[in-house]
């Protein structure tokens, strides 16, 4: 290591770390949550690698023309979706088959994509990079872009201890990134801690809640982790055969990962293709499953047609869910100190 280089990384290295100490400890499971599926053990947390991977998650240079970022189709404000889009939009306005799904607390999540096609985080950035519909790039160009920029080189080099840049340590630090977006504050979580009380409403959504969605959204992630049916009409235009696609098993045919509840009054519009653009469509609809018989799901076959007060009631339980602190923490946002800090050392 050249010894300007090496100045500079402790300089750097300084400047960054307290701006972590602010954050808090980089990830932890939270009181009575499982534990999390991914394999810390394999990628080793580091304040280094979860910064590299936040400039990553945020720099459009990952697409092929330098437009689209991960940010693009999930942002912070809206939890980490795709703001206000049925279907997300990619380079050139190209529109895509699904709507993104919300990120956070992807540590405990076995599988990836409305039909699991990816079983591990580390995988699932080269998916939205070699999509033609999303950042339409090819990973060898990508690993081209990020060595010519020394800011890339630096970050590597912090996180990995040589300027290497490989695909596997740009995929590890993206999803180092991805791991700590854990949101466990919400009016919910406060309860749970004893820090707070439901009023009488959401305490009513809640009863109603655990008997009739949580063997599906099961707390404390508000979801199972696995495929289902949840009695939406086919959708005749995108045709979406869901779990098919990739298990090519007929009965997997229509089935959608459970997606969580948490942070959803954020997080609209909703279901894989983002049909419904308010809590209250959701909820008519499961009411109106009631007595259809159809689903041959038991779970959804003895839902109640919920009275619109009951309605009410589940939607001021599911607004609970919301973690102000999720989407306003500043260590997800666009990372400008480490920018500012990288563009000082370079000057
Ligand atoms: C053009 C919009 C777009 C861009 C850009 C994009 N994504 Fe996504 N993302 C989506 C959509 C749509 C899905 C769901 C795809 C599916 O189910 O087939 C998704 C799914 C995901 C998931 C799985 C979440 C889950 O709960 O299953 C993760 C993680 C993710 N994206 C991370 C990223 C990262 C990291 C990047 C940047 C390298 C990125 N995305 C770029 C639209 C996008
Ligand atoms: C049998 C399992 C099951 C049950 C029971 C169930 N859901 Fe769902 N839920 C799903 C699945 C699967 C999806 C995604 C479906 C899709 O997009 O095709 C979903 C989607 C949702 C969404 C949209 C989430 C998003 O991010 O797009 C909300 C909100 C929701 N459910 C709330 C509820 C409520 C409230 C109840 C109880 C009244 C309930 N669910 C009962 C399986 C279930």
């Amino acid at each position: 290591m050249k010894i300007k280089t090496a100045i500079a990384c402790v300089v750097v290295s300084i400047v960054l770390m307290a701006f972590a100490e602010k954050g808090g400890s980089l990830f932890h499971v939270p009181a009575g949550w499982p534990v999390p599926h991914y394999d810390f053990a394999k990628n080793k947390l580091t304040q280094e690698k979860v910064d590299l991977g936040r400039l990553l998650f945020y720099d459009p240079i990952l697409s092929r023309d330098s437009t689209i970022s991960c940010e693009s189709c999930h942002s912070r404000f809206v939890a980490f979706t795709h703001v206000d889009h049925a279907l997300s939009h990619g380079i050139n306005d190209r529109i895509g088959k699904r709507n993104a799904p919300a990120l956070m607390n992807l540590a405990w999540q076995r599988s990836f994509m409305w039909d699991g096609a990816i079983n591990h985080l580390d995988m699932q950035a080269l998916a939205p990079i070699t999509n033609a519909l999303e950042m339409d790039e090819q990973l060898p160009n990508v690993l081209e872009k990020l060595r010519t920029q020394s800011r890339y080189r630096f970050m590597f080099e912090r996180a990995y201890g040589d300027t290497t840049i490989s695909t596997e340590g740009m995929l590890r630090a993206i999803s180092s990134f991805m791991v700590t977006l854990v949101s466990s504050n919400s009016k919910y979580d406060q309860v749970k801690r004893g820090e707070a009380n439901f009023t009488r409403q959401e305490e009513n959504g809640y009863a109603l809640f655990l008997m009739h969605c949580n063997a599906c959204h099961t707390e404390p992630l508000f979801t199972n982790g696995e495929f289902s049916r949840n009695g939406l009409a086919q959708d005749a235009v995108l045709q979406d055969l869901g779990r098919f696609a990739v298990t090519l098993q007929p009965e997997d045919s229509f089935l959608f990962k459970v997606p969580t509840l948490r942070n959803i009054a954020y997080s609209k519009p909703y279901m894989h293709d983002g049909r419904m653009k308010r809590l209250s469509d959701v909820l008519k609809h499961y009411a109106s499953l009631h007595g259809q018989g159809v689903h041959m799901n038991n779970t959804l076959d003895q839902l109640p047609s919920f009275s619109s007060e009951q309605q009410v009631d589940i939607t001021s339980f599911l607004l609970t869910l919301s973690d102000s602190t999720f989407v306003m923490n500043p260590a997800f946002s666009y990372p400008r100190e480490i920018i500012a800090s990288l563009t000082k050392e370079s000057n």
